[in-house]
C-alpha cells in the first residue's frame, strides 16, 4: 500500500484535500500536529483549523504526559482504566496515581451503571420479534457503497485476480434499497464479476417495496424511461398516470407469482422463500386495492396526510434551520419542496401531470419508539408513513451528489432525481449482464444464520448491520454475524452502526450541556469554521470531542451481553473490545475505516442533514490485511 492511501480523513476520499475535497497536489501540506491531515494548501489548512483540531486532530496526534507534560506517542501510553489519562512511562502513571484514582474509578463506575441499562434494553427488545417503528422506506442515513473496492481489494497485488471474482454483501436490517444501488452503481468499469447481495430486514412493508422496485426495473427494462421513473416512485407523493401504471400492472403480476416464477421473471435477480413471499403479497394486494386518482372522493389523499405529520411547530422549526444552513437558491426551492414533496425531473411540474397520489408510501402507522409486535401486513390500517425527518436529500451524500452530477440544475431536486436515476441506469445494465443477484430473507437478524444455510450461499465479503447494533446489542450482533464472514478474503468486515448511544451516554450530546464552557467552545467553532453563529440543529456536536464517550458506550454494551449472552462481571478494557469474540476492531482512533467513516463531516453537507449522531465501527477477522 502506498504511504498516501493509508492518509486519510474520517470523510474525505483518499488523495483529496481534507478541507475541498480537491485532488492532492504533489506537494501537499500537511497538518503540523497529527501529520494525518493534508492540504492542497497552506489556506486550506488554515481554514480547516477549528473543525480539524476539534475532534480529528486530537483523536490523531500524540499527546502530552498527564504527569510531566512531554509529548507521548498515542499508542503505548493510555491508562487502560479510563483511555483518558497517558504516560510516558510506569514511572510518571504511578506518581499521577493518588490524583487519578477518583476520576478512573468514575468511568468504570459508569460504564458499569452503563451495561445495566443496556442489558434492560437487550433483554426487552428479545422478547419482542418486531418493533414498530416508521418504515424505512427512505432510511434514515446516507446510502453507503458496501464495497469500495478500490480502497480495498482492487488496492494490492491482488487487484488483477480480484477484477473477476464475485463479491457477497450480507446487508441486515437493510431498508430500502439505497446502498445496493450506490454499491452496484460504484463498481468501477474494469470490474467484471457478479455481485450478490443478500437483503434482510424483517419489515414486511419495507421488502415489498424493495423487491417490487427490483421486479418493476427488470419487467421494464426495455423502455429508457424506467430508471428516471422509478426514481419518481421512490420519493414522490404525487405520480404520473405512466407511472401509477408501471406499479400497477407489476402489482397484478406479482401478487400472482410463486418465488420460482419471480426468480424466472427477473431472469434470476430475486430469489426468496414462497413463505416470505407470501407475507409480501399481503402489502402489494393492499397497495393494489387503494384508491390513488387524486379527483376521487375516496382517493387516500396523501397530500393532507402529509400535512398531518408536517404540523407540530417542532417539525417545522427543525425545516426552517435546515433551510437558514443552504445558499439562497437552494433555500428557496427546498422551501418549496417541503411544501410540494413531488420529487420529479424537472422543475416545473403542472399539478394535472401528475393526477396520483403514490401508493407505495403508505403502509402501517406507527409511533416511534412504542415497542409492539407487529400485526399481519394485511391486517394494518394503510396511512402514509414517511417520517418528517426523513426526506430524499438526507439519504444520498450531496457532496457525492454534485460530484457526479456536474452541470448547473434548476434545484436540488432536479440534480438529486438525476443522480438517482443515472445509479439506477447502472444497475439496470448490471441486472440485464446477469451480474446482480438479490436474495431476500425476511428473517430476524438473529436467526439470519439458519436461513443462509438454505440460501446456498458462501459466506460473505461484507456484513453491514445497519444499525441493529442499537437495537441488539454488539455482543449478540457480532457473535451471529462472525462465523457468516469470508475467512479467505482479507477485507472481509462487518460494519456496525451506533445511533441511539448518544442519547443513552451522560455527557455524549453537546446538546444537553447549554452552559458548560465546551458549549461556548463548540460554538465558537462552529463560527470559525462556518462563519454561522448560531446552529440549533446537528452541526455544533462536529466539533464536540465525545470519543471517550463513545470507547465507554462500546464498554458497557459488550459488558451488557444479552440474548442469551451472559453479561461480563468485569468492566472489559478497550484493548478486550478491540478483540471481542476472535474478531479485530479498527481502532478508530489511530486508523482510518475503509468502508464508512467512523463519523460523517456534518457542515460540509449542507443539503444532507446530519445529526452529527452517528458512528461506525468496522470488524475484521484477525491478520488481515485490511488492517494492516
Ligand atoms: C435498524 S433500522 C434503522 C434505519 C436504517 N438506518 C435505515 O436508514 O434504513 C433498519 C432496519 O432494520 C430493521 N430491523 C430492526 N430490527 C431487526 C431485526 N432484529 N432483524 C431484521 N431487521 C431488523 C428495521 O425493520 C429497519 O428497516
Ligand atoms: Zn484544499
Ligand atoms: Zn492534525
Ligand atoms: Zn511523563
Ligand atoms: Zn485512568
Amino acid at each position: 500500500m502506498t504511504e498516501e492511501s493509508c492518509q486519510r480523513t474520517m470523510d474525505v476520499q483518499p488523495g483529496h484535500c481534507w478541507r475541498c475535497e480537491r485532488v492532492l497536489p504533489q506537494h501537499s501540506v500537511p497538518c503540523k500536529f497529527c501529520r494525518m491531515a493534508k492540504y492542497c494548501s497552506t489556506p486550506c489548512r488554515n481554514r480547516d483549523k477549528a473543525r480539524h483540531r476539534s475532534v480529528e486532530c486530537k483523536l490523531y496526534a500524540d499527546k502530552p504526559c498527564t504527569t510531566c507534560s512531554r509529548i507521548v506517542p498515542k499508542d503505548v501510553s493510555e491508562c487502560a482504566g479510563c483511555n483518558n489519562s497517558r504516560y510516558c512511562n510506569k514511572e510518571c502513571q504511578l506518581k499521577d496515581w493518588p490524583a487519578h484514582k477518583k476520576t478512573c474509578k468514575t468511568v468504570k463506575t459508569g460504564i458499569t451503571q452503563l451495561s445495566v441499562i443496556l442489558a434492560q434494553r437487550n433483554s426487552n427488545l428479545a422478547t419482542n420479534t418486531r418493533v414498530a417503528d416508521l418504515n424505512h422506506y427512505f432510511g434514515s442515513t446516507m446510502a453507503e457503497d458496501f464495497l469500495k473496492l478500490v480502497s480495498n481489494e482492487l488496492s494490492d497485488e491482488m487487484a488483477s485476480e480480484n477484477l473477476t471474482r464475485d463479491f457477497h454483501v450480507l446487508s441486515a436490517g437493510c431498508g430500502d434499497l439505497r446502498s445496493t444501488v450506490l454499491t452496484a452503481g460504484s463498481l468501477p468499469d474494469e470490474y467484471q464479476g457478479k455481485l450478490h447481495i443478500t437483503l434482510n430486514d424483517f419489515d414486511p412493508f419495507v421488502m415489498a417495496r424493495n423487491v417490487l422496485f427490483l421486479f418493476t426495473l427488470v419487467r421494464f427494462a426495455d423502455t429508457d424511461y424506467i430508471a428516471s421513473s422509478l426514481t419518481t416512485i421512490w420519493y414522490s407523493l404525487h405520480i404520473s398516470k405512466r407511472e401509477y401504471d408501471l406499479i400497477k400492472t407489476s402489482l397484478d403480476e406479482l401478487i400472482q407469482m410463486s418465488a420460482q416464477q419471480l426468480h424466472d421473471a427477473t431472469q434470476g435477480l430475486v430469489k426468496l422463500l414462497d413463505e416470505d413471499l407470501r407475507y409480501l403479497s399481503q402489502v402489494w394486494k393492499r397497495w393494489q386495492s387503494l384508491e390513488c386518482q387524486r379527483d376521487k372522493k375516496t382517493s387516500i389523499n396523501l397530500r393532507k396526510q402529509r400535512k398531518r405529520v408536517f404540523k407540530p411547530d417542532k417539525v417545522r422549526e427543525g425545516v426552517s434551520i435546515y433551510l437558514a444552513r443552504l445558499s439562497p437558491e437552494d433555500q428557496k426551492a427546498n422551501k418549496e419542496w417541503f411544501e410540494h414533496a413531488l420529487f420529479v425531473p424537472t422543475q416545473t411540474v403542472k399539478k394535472e401531470d401528475l393526477p396520483f397520489d403514490n401508493p407505495t408510501l403508505t403502509g402501517r402507522g406507527a409511533h416511534f419508539e412504542i415497542v409492539c409486535d407487529i400485526t399481519a401486513p394485511e391486517d394494518c390500517e394503510f396511512v402514509y408513513c414517511i417520517k418528517e425527518s426523513s426526506f430524499p436529500f438526507a439519504v444520498w451524500d450531496c457532496l457525492r451528489v454534485r460530484e457526479n452530477t456536474p452541470g448547473s440544475h434548476s434545484s436540488p431536486m432536479v440534480m438529486y432525481h438525476k443522480y438517482v436515476t443515472n445509479l439506477l441506469q447502472k444497475v439496470k445494465s448490471l441486472i440485464l449482464q446477469g451480474r446482480l443477484l438479490i436474495r431476500v430473507s425476511l428473517a430476524n437478524c438473529l436467526d439470519f444464520p439458519n436461513h443462509h444455510q438454505t440460501l446456498n450461499m458462501p459466506n460473505y465479503d461484507r456484513i453491514f448491520t445497519s444499525n441493529l447494533a442499537d437495537y441488539v446489542g454488539f455482543a449478540k450482533l457480532l457473535q451471529t454475524m462472525k462465523p457468516l464472514l469470508d475467512a479467505s478474503n482479507s477485507y472481509s468486515a462487518i460494519v456496525t452502526e451506533s445511533m441511539n448511544w448518544i442519547e443513552i451516554v451522560p455527557g455524549a450530546d453537546i446538546k444537553k450541556a447549554v452552559q458548560t464552557p465546551e458549549f461556548a467552545q463548540c460554538n465558537q467553532a462552529l463560527y470559525l469554521d462556518t462563519g454561522k453563529e448560531v446552529d440549533g440543529f446537528n452541526g455544533i456536536r462536529e466539533y464536540y470531542d465525545n470519543t471517550i464517550c463513545f470507547l465507554m458506550y462500546l464498554r458497557a454494551d459488550l459488558m451488557a451481553g444479552g440474548f442469551g449472552i451472559p453479561s461480563l462481571k468485569e468492566v472489559p478494557s478497550f484493548e478486550s473490545v478491540k478483540k471481542y469474540h476472535g474478531l479485530q476492531m479498527r481502532d478508530f482512533r489511530k486508523g482510518q475505516n475503509k468502508l464508512v467513516p467512523f463519523q460523517y463531516r456534518v457542515n460540509a453537507r449542507d443539503l444532507t442533514m446530519l445529526n452529527g449522531y452517528g458512528r461506525t465501527v468496522e470488524w475484521y477477522l484477525p491478520q488481515s490485511d485490511a488492517q494492516l
